[in-house]
């Protein structure tokens, strides 16, 4: 057994309680997220397929950073690039090649991206995709489908909107995944004042034969853009992302995450028509949008995951992880499933008589971290993961279910939970 939260944890999250409103500056890294008194509170090292926290405990690690590691951590050729363009400078007074360079890998590996442009996070990759969309429809209102980041058009219609003007939460509106009535019923509401479709193509729910296309045809018909939000399924699902994988374009797709393999990059790509737009008739720009380090670790990525087989490897050993966790979780009668596509998995438990679910997920993540297996809210996979990797989380899933089958057997789960059940996952609207 080697996971409690350390004393050194203990201590820095004190300080951290005082100074940082949420302990850390990411919703889903908050110790509250995970099992609190079980789970390592800090990590302070990668490598590979591999993680440390503060006492130099090792575990392989599944939430990948929230997705942005798709190589592994410190993957040698990124390294090496970061490391010459640390040599050569960060942020300079003028452009900087690499921009032309990391734009000319996306527009060949993406389908319908003709332009690109640059931002650090995921929802400035949205934001500035609505905006674009807005600008070139002349239309304000957004009919979004999944979660695209923190900005105000859409955090205007989650729960915690407060700072949102109510003129601005007005134009955004709600609808299902695989429920196309529930987006034409946005597109009457608004008759002609829909401007942007916005959906991230794929979370766990699959989409249904013809339901991409289908969003599309709506959008167009309506006389929307379609706007894929690709910040996770870009890059991972397939060199071209969603687009590629399920062979629908999108007028414009906004990406994040894994385009420099955990470095601070967005971008949005897409039709050259309404890209122009971002300097002729609006304005995204920032200091940082040419940030060389960063650009250099996208252009390291990018031209792996061109040569090698990186997102065959991760459809592979998800698929392994998943499935193996599943019949594993029947073997031992627990009430829980690995769901999603297998680069992307998400652990479900489903409703079991008398059983707190939250508690069974975290003492199913309690066993696999006495194993030396991180796993989080969204378990990806990287390159970095091999076989050897593979095999030993599958040792620990089958030692986590062993023992969440017999504390069922006894109706114990709760007090065989060493810390506290994982809190709701509310950021998704
Ligand atoms: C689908 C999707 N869109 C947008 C975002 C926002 O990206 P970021 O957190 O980099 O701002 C996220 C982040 O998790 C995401 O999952």
């Amino acid at each position: 057994m080697v996971a409690v939260t350390s004393q050194a944890d203990q201590r820095l999250l004190e300080r951290a309680r005082r100074v940082l409103p949420g302990i850390t500056q990411t919703y889903s890294k908050a110790p509250d997220q995970h099992v609190p008194g079980v789970y390592p509170a800090y990590l302070v090292r990668g490598d590979g397929c591999r993680v440390w926290d503060l006492e130099g405990h090792e575990y392989i690690d599944y939430p990948c950073a929230l997705g942005p590691v798709v190589l592994g951590y410190r993957d040698p050729e990124v390294d090496l690039a970061v490391h010459a363009q640390v040599d050569r400078g960060p942020s300079f007074s003028l452009g900087t090649p690499l921009e032309v360079e990391v734009a000319e890998l996306v527009v060949e590996m993406v389908p319908s991206a003709e332009m690109v442009r640059f931002v650090k996070t995921g929802s400035e990759a949205t934001s500035a995709a609505v905006r674009l969309g807005r600008a070139f429809t002349g239309r304000d209102h957004v009919a979004m489908c999944g979660y695209h980041g923190w900005h105000e058009w859409c955090v205007g219609h989650t729960p915690r909107n407060a700072g949102v003007p109510e003129a601005v939460r007005a134009l955004t509106h709600q609808w299902a995944y695989n429920d196309l009535d529930s987006l034409r019923g946005v597109l009457a509401r608004y008759p002609e004042q829909v401007g942007v479709v916005i959906m991230e193509p794929v979370g766990v729910e699959e989409p249904q034969p013809g339901f991409l296309e289908g969003v599309r045809s709506l959008a167009h018909e309506a006389g929307a853009l379609l706007i894929f939000d690709e910040v996770i399924t870009g890059f991972r699902l397939a060199r071209g992302g969603a687009q590629e994988h399920f062979g629908v374009s999108a007028d414009l797709a906004a990406f994040g995450k894994a385009v420099a393999n955990g470095y601070p990059l967005g971008l949005v790509a897409g039709r050259a028509d309404v890209m122009e737009l971002v300097t002729s008739a609006t304005f995204v720009s920032g200091t940082f949008g040419g940030e060389a380090v960063s650009l250099a670790a996208a252009r390291a990525t990018l031209e792996k995951l061109r040569r090698e087989p990186v997102c065959e490897h991760l459809w592979r050993q998800g698929a392994v992880l998943r499935d193996r966790f599943n019949q594993l979780a029947a073997a031992h009668e627990v009430p829980a499933r690995m769901v999603g596509l297998a680069p992307r998995r998400v652990l479900e438990i489903a409703p079991h008589d008398g059983v707190d679910a939250s508690a069974l997920k975290g003492l199913i993540w309690q066993g696999c971290i006495d194993r030396g297996v991180l796993l989080g809210n969204a378990n990806f996979v990287s390159y970095a993961h091999d076989d050897a990797a593979v095999a030993h989380t599958v040792e620990a899933f089958e030692y986590a279910l062993a023992e969440a089958g017999a504390a069922l057997r006894r109706n114990d789960v709760r007090e065989t939970l060493r810390g506290l059940p994982p809190g709701e996952v509310s950021r998704r609207p």
